[in-house]
């Protein structure tokens, strides 16, 4: 019974009982305690009377069923509940990421909502697919390999290779892959509007860096709270910040006598490879390595997890999404 709730809620049949049921109990309690109050208002009036009842229905409520949810164990669905009610009818600002208890992805600290992920570029455009859009700068081979792995995907799709280099080699990737490119121009990402709008309208809802050198705004940030993840040639988070790209990353590491290196994929902040970490993966650094060597070594790794991880980052947003639909 009540099949289709409970996939919507994603809820098991006590949890429905015990929501129900809050919903039930929140909603009589209001309905009394509002009398009572409007009893102490003492209108007469017919039509202030109902215009000041529904009123205060519309604030005891959600203060009833939280109250009520606590005891039956509840609070944390009432609370995301009533928070999307919120957010729905504006009094909620959608743009703040939040936090909530929901495990962590993979090996991160970073905590994803459903409120963020619903806040984001295409709320109320629920599709199955998910758009990735790509920002790169250089040769492109992760942005080949990634292409590739979701090239039959129904849920994922990169749909944009995003560049600031208009001689880059992922420009030709894109050209064959036959994947529209957004040429990203300096003065209008960092002093206009970030990109947002043109990327709302290409319905992206992910972004993924791979060796795009430019540090992204905190307009286009706050667009994708949680959505925007890096890959970064090193283990993070030593060798990272200004300046540690390609192989500067590789000497630094070589130069420090370092016996192990790797590759970090993580979530993008306002800061150079500072966000929280969601993977690392490592490899020897040998004796005879040069940076070149040590590169090669590093991308393979990159090829063989950063595919994999964005498709479990993403579905797991995409899980937390349709917990309340
Ligand atoms: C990769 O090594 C990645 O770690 C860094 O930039 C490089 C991009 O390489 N962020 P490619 O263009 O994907 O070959």
């Amino acid at each position: 019974m009540f099949k289709g709730l409970r996939n919507k809620w994603k809820v098991n049949a006590i949890q429905l009982t015990l929501i129900l049921l809050t919903f039930a109990i929140g909603g009589s309690l209001t309905g009394y305690a509002g009398r009572k109050l409007m009893n102490i208002f003492g209108i007469e009036q017919k039509w202030i009377w109902i215009i000041v009842y529904l009123l205060v229905i519309v604030i005891l409520w959600p203060i009833a069923v939280l109250i009520v949810s606590i005891l039956t164990g509840q609070f944390p669905f009432f609370l995301q509940y009533i928070r999307k009610i919120g957010r729905r009818m504006r009094l909620i600002r959608s743009t703040e990421p939040e936090v909530d208890s929901r495990e962590s992805i993979v090996n991160s600290d970073k905590k994803l909502t459903s409120e963020s992920w619903d806040s984001g570029p295409t709320t109320n455009d629920y599709r199955l697919t998910t758009n990735i859009a790509i920002f790169a700068s250089g040769a492109g081979s992760n942005a080949q390999k990634i292409i590739e792995y979701f090239r039959n995907s129904n849920k994922i799709k990169v749909a944009l290779i995003a560049c600031n280099n208009p001689v880059a080699g992922v420009l030709a990737i894109a050209a064959r892959e036959n994947i529209p490119v957004l040429i990203i121009e300096k003065e209008r990402l960092f002093r206009g509007d970030g990109y947002v709008e043109e990327l709302k309208e290409k319905k992206i809802d992910f972004i993924v860096l791979a060796g795009f050198l430019w540090k992204l705004p905190s307009r286009l940030i706050k667009a994708y709270p949680g959505r925007i993840i890096n890959i970064h040639p090193a283990l993070l988070p030593n060798y990272g910040g200004k300046g540690m790209y390609g192989n500067n990353v590789h000497h630094a590491v070589l130069a420090a006598g370092e016996k192990e290196s790797g590759i970090t994929i993580h979530y993008v902040d306002e800061y150079y490879d500072s966000g929280d970490i969601i993977f690392q993966a490592k490899c020897v650094v040998l004796p005879a390595d040069t940076a070149e060597t040590l590169a090669q070594r590093i991308h393979a790794l990159e090829h063989e997890h950063y595919p994999r991880v964005i498709g479990e980052v993403v579905t797991k947003l995409k899980s937390v999404d349709s917990f309340i639909g």
